[in-house]
């Protein structure tokens, strides 16, 4: 008769069998009532064998309510970024250089550039043991328990030396937008952001809610199973990795032995990069992930080896960019907002440039993950570009003249010193008593998309909070604006308008009303059904 012990372990090969066959090779092999079998009969067994559990059981891939605080680790690999260009001519030169220098190693593997979360995967003796954020290259936060609720991860690989693989956690374009339309009220950036902030949410149960994907693209192994990088993909692939599709290989040669792998193999090819490039820019649109490029790599491992490294990059790969920068500047200083809701947003102070016909003096960095992803600190020349043509965004570090390593946010919120919290992949104050937090709560009561108090504007509010006038939202209402005589700036006329402007928004519509007073998680929506149902506060 077959052990416990077996049991549980050929129940989770089975599982992870099927979850491979159907998030990785989308080839389903057993029907859902089969695979519910299984998966039920293990979590019985667990249950009542607590000490045979495995951690790496698939059944631990609906993650967990403990908290977590994603701990700092190193990284034992590099984790390096790439060289970036947005001309295919400087691509083909690139390409060219390494040609004269190297004519035998002419191979190239092209691999589209993905749009999501960076992560570091580390193996050992067949088991994923830890996954790690890309960070600032040398330490990332430690998500191992978050990612292990992504069934495209393999958790356990038929390998059992030390493995390290580097992949991008990504969020499917249909995925994305289902869930844009249930939370219509809280439209997320890109699936970029979301998968970014999914991955460092504190409660891997939260995680496994998320449609996350990954895609791998680098193997480190202890000791060089092959010396191209074309064979470490299809190895990686075999294990159980899911690589992108659209890898394409650059060759020569002809090579029959990969065109199972990979659907794309060019023959003889220095020039065929334009025609890949223009193909993969023609499909983008159809793809089911977001691409923002191309990432070109040399094959020949051994010559990627003495080509070696810049202090940012190998010089064995390329970036070819989609989108070219629109404006450079020099980033001057990087300021700190605290939000009504306590969210601490870094922003760019930018020596003023014009985009498409505006100036430009800031952009907002969102958070510190936004800022190890740029590599970027104060003094750093940069690429500024208008997303949607609106609002203003930093791009691309273009060099690094500043100050060494990517900028660190405080610890502490800069307005009340209260040490700061982090959730998902922002940093809050929790402080309630926090000046900034307030000063923002009575500035978004009084603006245009609320309670539209024309004559209380940012500046205005800020002086009466500093004065001490209005501490909280009841005293615009109760103040007595006479008060406000002989203030510089404040003449009889204006205080006038002030008071007349305040009697007119008490007439606002109770739904405004209701919104305006910033509670967490009533924005116009909620309010509207709310005062549908409810005629007064009370
Ligand atoms: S290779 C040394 N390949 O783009 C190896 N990166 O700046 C360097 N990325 O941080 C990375 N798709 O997060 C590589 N096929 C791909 C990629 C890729 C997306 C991301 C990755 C990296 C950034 C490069």
């Amino acid at each position: 008769m077959r052990s416990v012990h077996d049991e549980i372990k050929y129940l989770m090969d089975e599982i992870n069998r099927a979850d491979r066959a159907y998030y990785v090779d989308s080839k389903p092999v057993m029907s859902n009532a089969e695979y519910d079998k299984l998966y039920n009969r293990l979590l019985v067994l667990e249950n009542e064998y607590p000490l045979l559990a495995d951690s790496n059981s698939p059944t631990k891939r609906i993650g967990s309510d403990i908290t977590n605080d994603l701990p700092e680790k190193s990284h034992t690999i590099p984790v390096l970024s790439l060289d970036k260009c947005y001309d295919v001519s400087e691509l083909t030169g690139w390409m060219r250089k390494i040609y004269l220098k190297y004519p035998e190693g002419n191979d190239f593997v092209v691999e589209p550039k993905i749009d999501g979360a960076g992560v570091v995967l580390y193996y050992n003796e067949g088991k994923l043991v830890s996954a790690l954020t890309r960070g600032d290259g040398y330490t990332g936060n430690d998500i191992t328990a978050n990612i292990k609720t992504i069934k495209s991860v393999p958790l356990e690989i038929d390998y059992k030396e030390e493995l390290a693989v580097r992949g991008e956690i990504y969020i499917p374009k249909d995925e994305f937008d289902a869930l844009n339309k249930k939370n219509a009220d809280n439209n997320y950036a890109n699936p970029r952001n979301l998968a970014s902030g999914a991955v460092r949410r504190q409660k891997s149960s939260e995680v496994a809610g998320y449609p996350l994907r990954l895609f791998i693209y680098e193997g480190f192994f202890k000791e060089l199973p092959h010396d191209k990088h074309i064979d470490n993909l299809k190895l990686l692939k075999e294990l159980g990795f899911p690589l992108n599709e659209e890898v394409a290989f650059l060759t020569n040669k002809q090579h029959f032995d990969y065109s199972k792998t990979f659907k794309k193999i060019f023959i003889n090819t220095a020039d065929k990069i334009d025609e890949y490039v223009a193909m993969i820019g023609n499909a983008r649109s159809s793809l089911q992930y977001e691409i923002d490029g191309l990432v070109i790599k040399l094959n020949d491992l051994n010559l990627r080896e003495e080509l070696g490294f810049t202090q940012h990059h190998p010089r064995w790969a390329i970036a070819y960019k989609f989108e070219a920068p629109n404006s450079i500047t020099v980033v001057e200083d990087i300021i700190i907002q605290v939000g009504r809701g306590g969210r601490i947003t870094p922003v760019a102070v930018l020596k003023p440039v014009k985009i498409a016909g505006s100036t430009v003096s800031r952009a907002t960095l969102h958070n510190q993950l936004y800022i190890d992803e740029l590599e970027l600190n104060i003094g750093d020349t940069v690429s500024v570009s208008k997303r949607g043509d609106v609002i203003p965004a930093v791009e691309e570090v273009i060099s690094h003249t500043g100050a060494t390593g990517s900028y660190k946010l405080p610890q502490n919120c800069p307005s009340c010193g209260t040490a700061l919290l982090a959730d998902g992949a922002h940093l809050f104050c929790r402080n309630d008593n926090c000046p900034q937090k307030q000063l923002a709560g009575l500035q978004y009561f009084a603006a245009r998309t609320q309670m539209d108090i024309e004559t209380l504007g940012d500046k205005t509010i800020e002086f009466l909070y500093e004065k001490g006038f209005i501490k909280k939202i009841s005293d615009f209402y109760t103040f007595d604006y006479n008060k406000l005589e002989g203030f510089e700036g404040f003449k009889d006329k204006k205080i006038n308008n002030i008071i007349q402007s305040i009697e007119r928004s008490k007439s606002k519509p109770f739904k405004i009303l209701l919104y305006s007073l910033g509670l967490k998680d009533i924005g116009e929506k909620v309010a509207s059904l709310l005062t549908d149902k409810f005629r007064n506060i009370d």
